[in-house]
């Protein structure tokens, strides 16, 4: 709808939690639109499910840019041209430049598979099972410009049970993450997070014009 707020999301790989996102804007009186959907390589499945949910897409390559700043630069333009209330990182494995999150601060959601600030970094599952730990899960989160960092707004903790590899362990991780991640991404949209130092405090609707 014409008013709805306007989500963009960036992708790498399957795209399960584009999908839980996918769905929420779906839903009859969500007041949100995914209105793009990028990635930075083409073979990214999360592309085929926006194309199937008829949401426009957009590929920056960081390959056809000569450095870092550069291919920040591009997404960032490619991004700000959606016109987003919301950029949610849904397993988006590039770690983005100060020109990218300047340009939409504490605008920024991105959801990583493990109780933060434990298990930074790609292999946030595999390394939180060879540490051994009983319980890890997922943390949602605002971006700033280090990796896996900003305020926490979310975070959900996963039992680790006996026998578990890294994908069974994970694919309870992502329920969790299909769970929180929408609900994040509307309270920002919404303007209900309001951010002080490390933390983010989600006001009430009332509240939002204070
Ligand atoms: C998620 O577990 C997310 O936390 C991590 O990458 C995974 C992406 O999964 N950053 P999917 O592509 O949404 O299925």
């Amino acid at each position: 709808m014409a008013d709805d707020k306007r989500v963009v999301v960036l992708v790498s790989g399957h795209g399960s939690n584009l999908q839980a996102l996918l769905d929420a804007a779906a839903e009859r009186g969500s007041g949100m639109t995914v209105v793009l959907v990028g990635a930075d390589r083409p073979g990214a499945f999360g592309l085929e499910r926006a194309r199937r949910a008829g949401v426009d897409t957009a590929v920056v390559r960081p390959a056809d840019h000569p450095d870092r700043p550069s291919f920040d630069l591009a997404l960032r333009d490619v991004v700000a041209a959606a016109r987003p209330d919301v950029v949610c990182l849904a397993g988006f494995m590039r770690i983005l430049g100060p020109a990218f999150v300047g340009a939409f601060s504490d605008r920024i959601l991105n959801t990583h598979p493990s109780l933060l600030p434990a298990f930074r970094g790609a292999h946030a599952v595999r390394d939180a099972l060879a540490y051994g730990v009983k319980v890890t899960g997922c943390t949602v989160h605002l971006v700033d410009e280090q990796v896996d960092h900003g305020p926490v707004l979310f975070q959900a903790a996963v039992p680790v049970e006996p026998g578990d590899d890294e994908d069974r362990l994970h694919g309870r991780i992502k329920q969790e993450e299909h769970r929180l991640l929408p609900l994040a991404v509307r309270l920002v949209a919404e303007g209900r997070v309001r951010v002080e130092g490390r933390r983010a405090r989600i006001v009430a609707a009332e509240e939002v014009a204070r």
